[in-house]
Formats: structure tokens, C-alpha cells, sequence
């Protein structure tokens, strides 16, 4: 008893004396120090401590199953990435991981090599196509790449819009490693803004907007999964990309090209974007 602000958080981890669980109790005491710390360094009053309780409890009723803004929040505070760079420390020369975001679904359609993962959608024709290898440079074949990404005109993705299914693919690779897909060229959109963290994001002077991006999510018996993007070079926001995803490696060229014949061998009317990007996925 008679706890001040010097003698309470010994107190508080003392409680723990009994907890068995060697993890959660490193957990407690680490999460506990920090945040003491954090209320001795900021001296909040009383009315920002309810503010900030306020915070989370409108964080926690803005999520529904569609709608993560607990991961949005860390997303845009940079946890995210830091818990992605502390769990995939890589060897050189893999593919890098990025932030897998909240709009992944599971059970995307199957498609065949030149697939098309946009039919139908607006925006310019994309081709897309390369190779999934180990580290070594031996192609890996029977790879499953999980593509998803928004249409190329709004930035949105089929989640957003009741109803609505695109813009997702799964491409197998074949005997020489090699994937190929269509798509539409993605465009750099917003991440949903109209609750706490967009409130949060606008006091802090920040914007919303990630660089325009396709998801893929590489899984293959044998190596790590590798959950990744391949962004668009030259996009004015991958300097500032709302949830910092952005690595240097993940960049890929986007390369106009006038209307006729396309990567898949077809005729393409209208102008389109050709891509080559090389995966290299680490030993599991
Ligand atoms: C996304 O790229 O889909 C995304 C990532 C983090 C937060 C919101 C969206
Ligand atoms: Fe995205």
C-alpha cells in the first residue's frame, strides 16, 4: 500500500510472482515497464488518459469482419513492419517480405499460366511474368503465388464493394520455375480513413495513401512463405507509403506499351504495362 510514482510498478509486477507461464510473464513485464514509463514521461491529465481510453474503444468497435482497425493502427504506427523484419531475417539475396494488410481472402481462384485476375476490371492491361527461385538460382516449380490487388481506376478491392469478386488469382509455377498473369496496373489508394486512425493519421499531418501495389503471397513445400508486394516504380508515394512497406527490392518497372501484341501472345487493342520480376524465396 501507500504506492507513489516511484514505488508502483514494482508493485504491479510483483503481483505476477505466481504466473507460470515463463512468456506471457516476460510479455506483462516488459508491456507494463513500457507503459508507466510512457505515463511517467507524458504526465497525461486525466481528460487525455480518457481520450486515448476513448481511442481504443472506438478502434475496437470500428472493426467488424471485414474491417481490422486494430491492424490498420499498427500498420500505420510501423509495428507491423517492425514485427515482419524481426520474424523473416532472411538470407541475402531472398525476396524481401512486406505487410500482408487486412484485405487478403482465402480460396482465390486457380488460374492457368497468362491467367487473368482482372477480367472485366477498369484500368490499363497488365502483364506480369518471371520466376520463383531458391537462393542458390535453382527455379522452383510447383511454387503457389497468391495474387490479390484493387481495380486500376478507384483503388479498390473487392471487399470494399459488397458483392463484388476480382482482382485475386492463384498462378502455379511450372517445371522451369516460370509464373505468368494478367492483370490491370495498380493504381495508389488511400487506406481506409474514415475512423480513428484516419483521425489519428490527420492530426499527426500524415496522409492515408499507399504507393500502387500488386500482393503476393508465395508458398512452395520446403521454403518459407513469402508474403510480399511488387510496387510500381516512379510512384510519388513510395517515399511516404502510409504503413512504410516500401524496400528497395520490391520495386518493379511498369513498362508502357503501345497496343499489339501482348505477352500472352494476344492482341492487346489498348495500351498496356509489361512486367518482369524474379522471386527467390528462402529454405524453410
Ligand atoms: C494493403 O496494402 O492492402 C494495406 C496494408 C495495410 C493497411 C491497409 C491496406
Ligand atoms: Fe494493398
Amino acid at each position: 500500500m501507500n504506492f507513489d510514482e516511484s514505488t508502483l510498478t514494482d508493485a504491479v509486477l510483483a503481483r505476477m510472482d505466481k504466473c507460470q507461464d515463463a512468456r506471457f510473464k516476460l510479455v506483462m513485464t516488459s508491456l507494463i515497464r513500457h507503459l508507466h514509463d510512457f505515463i511517467r514521461e507524458v504526465e497525461p491529465t486525466e481528460a487525455e488518459w480518457f481520450a486515448g481510453v476513448r481511442f481504443l474503444t472506438e478502434t475496437g468497435q470500428k472493426c467488424d469482419d471485414v474491417r481490422q482497425e486494430f491492424i490498420l493502427m499498427s500498420d500505420t504506427l510501423g509495428v507491423s513492419m517492425l514485427v515482419d523484419a524481426i520474424n523473416h531475417r532472411f538470407p541475402g539475396g531472398a525476396t524481401p517480405t512486406t505487410v500482408f494488410g487486412p484485405f487478403f481472402v482465402e480460396g482465390a481462384p486457380n488460374m492457368p499460366h497468362w491467367g487473368n485476375i482482372a477480367e472485366g476490371l477498369p484500368g490499363t492491361p497488365c502483364f506480369v511474368q518471371g520466376t520463383v527461385r531458391d537462393t542458390t538460382g535453382e527455379p522452383i516449380a510447383g511454387a503457389v503465388i497468391d495474387i490479390w490487388q484493387t481495380d486500376g481506376v478507384e483503388g479498390l478491392y473487392d471487399v470494399q464493394r459488397p458483392n463484388t469478386h476480382y482482382g485475386r488469382g492463384k498462378i502455379t509455377t511450372d517445371a522451369e520455375g516460370r509464373y505468368a498473369f494478367r492483370t490491370v496496373q495498380p493504381i495508389s489508394y488511400p487506406v481506409p480513413d474514415d475512423g480513428p486512425v484516419g483521425d489519428m493519421l490527420r492530426r499527426m499531418g500524415r496522409h492515408p495513401v499507399r504507393p500502387a501495389h500488386i500482393h503476393t503471397m508465395l508458398n512452395a513445400p520446403g521454403y518459407q512463405t513469402l508474403t510480399t508486394h511488387l510496387f510500381v516504380k516512379d510512384d510519388p508515394y513510395l517515399e511516404s507509403d502510409a504503413v512504410f512497406g516500401v524496400k528497395e527490392a520490391l520495386i518493379a518497372e511498369f513498362v508502357p506499351q503501345q497496343p499489339g501484341m501482348a505477352p500472352d501472345g494476344k492482341h492487346c487493342d489498348r495500351p498496356f504495362s509489361t512486367v518482369h520480376y524474379d522471386f527467390v524465396m528462402a529454405g524453410a
